[in-house]
C-alpha cells in the first residue's frame, strides 16, 4: 500500500522584481511537477532497483498566519536586491531572515548565486539518532538554496539554465534535506553512500557517462543516472529501494521537524 507523505513547498524568491530571477507562476510549478514525477519514480528509470519514496510535494496555500497566498508556494523577496548572493549570504543572514517555519515548511531560497554554485541543501539534524550518518544544522537554516536557471522541468525547461535547466537541481538538494548522501560518498571507493544498491563510485561523474569508477570489490558500473550524481538534468531518472528507505527513516526519526498534515 503507498503511504505518501506530501511536503508543503514555500519558494523564497530573491529579486529586484525585474529579471529572469523573478520566476513565474508556471516555472514555480513545472519545477513542482518534476520534483512529484522524480519522487514517485515516474521519470523513466531503467533500473530495477527503482523505487517510489513516496515523497510527494505541494506549494503552500497559506502564509505562516494562515492566510491565504496570492501566488500558491512563493513568496517573493526584494528587500536583497538581485544578486548574486553566496552560500555565507544565505546561512549568516537571509536565511533566517525570512524562513517560514522549518516545521511546516520546506524552505527553498531561489537566487542568483555566484560562484557556479548551483545549488546547496542542509541535511536533518539527526541528534539522538544512531545510524543515519546525517548531521544537520540549526533549525533556522534549515531548507535549500537553489540557482535561479535551475528551477524549471523536462516540460518546461528554464532557458537560462544550459544542461541543467530541467528541475533535477532541486530534486537532488531535496535529497540531500530528506537525508541521501551523493553516491560516490563524497570520499572514494572505499566510501559508501550508506545505501547497498547504489554501487560504490569513486567520484562525481558530469554529461552522462558510461563509467565503472570503483572496478575493486564492484562489479557494477556507476548509477550515474541516480539523483544524486552530478550528471546533466537530462540523464537523470532514479532513486534506489535504499534511498527510500532512507528517506522513511528520516522522515519517521528526525527531529525536523516537519509535521505533516
Ligand atoms: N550541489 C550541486 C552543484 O551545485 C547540484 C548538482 C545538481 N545537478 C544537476 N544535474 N542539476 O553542483
Ligand atoms: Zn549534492
Ligand atoms: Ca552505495
Amino acid at each position: 500500500q503507498r503511504v505518501v507523505r506530501t511536503i508543503p513547498i514555500i519558494f523564497h524568491v530573491f529579486t529586484d522584481g525585474l529579471g529572469a530571477e523573478n520566476l513565474d507562476e508556471l516555472t514555480i510549478q513545472a519545477q513542482v511537477d518534476q520534483l512529484n514525477i522524480d519522487y514517485a519514480d515516474l521519470a523513466g528509470s531503467t533500473y530495477a532497483v527503482s523505487a517510489d519514496t513516496e515523497i510527494q510535494f505541494c506549494l503552500a496555500q497559506v502564509n505562516e498566519s494562515g492566510i491565504q497566498l496570492d501566488e500558491p508556494g512563493i513568496n517573493r523577496v526584494t528587500s536583497y536586491g538581485d544578486g548574486p548572493f553566496t552560500r555565507n549570504d544565505f546561512d549568516t543572514s537571509m536565511k533566517a531572515a525570512t524562513q517560514w517555519d522549518p516545521t511546516k515548511y520546506f524552505n527553498v531560497w531561489v537566487a542568483d548565486l555566484s560562484g557556479g554554485i548551483l545549488g546547496y541543501a542542509q541535511f536533518p539534524d539527526n541528534s539522538g539518532l544512531d545510524g543515519l550518518n546525517v548531521d544537520g544544522g540549526p533549525a533556522n537554516t534549515d531548507g535549500v538554496v537553489v540557482l535561479y536557471s535551475s528551477v524549471g522541468s523536462i516540460a518546461n525547461p528554464n532557458p537560462n539554465g544550459g544542461q541543467y535547466n530541467a528541475g533535477r537541481t532541486l530534486t537532488h538538494e531535496a535529497g540531500h534535506w530528506l537525508g541521501l548522501r551523493h553516491i560516490w560518498g563524497d570520499g572514494g571507493c572505499n566510501v559508501d553512500d550508506y545505501c547497498d544498491d547504489t554501487p560504490l563510485a569513486g567520484d562525481a561523474n558530469y554529461g552522462c557517462p558510461n563509467v565503472d569508477s570503483c572496478v575493486f570489490g564492484n562489479t557494477d558500473p556507476d548509477m550515474v543516472e541516480n539523483y544524486m550524481d552530478y550528471t546533466d538534468d537530462s540523464c537523470m531518472h532514479t532513486f534506489t529501494v535504499d534511498q527510500s528507505t532512507r528517506i522513511a527513516a528520516v522522515m519517521d526519526n528526525c527531529p525536523r521537524r516537519m509535521e505533516l498534515a
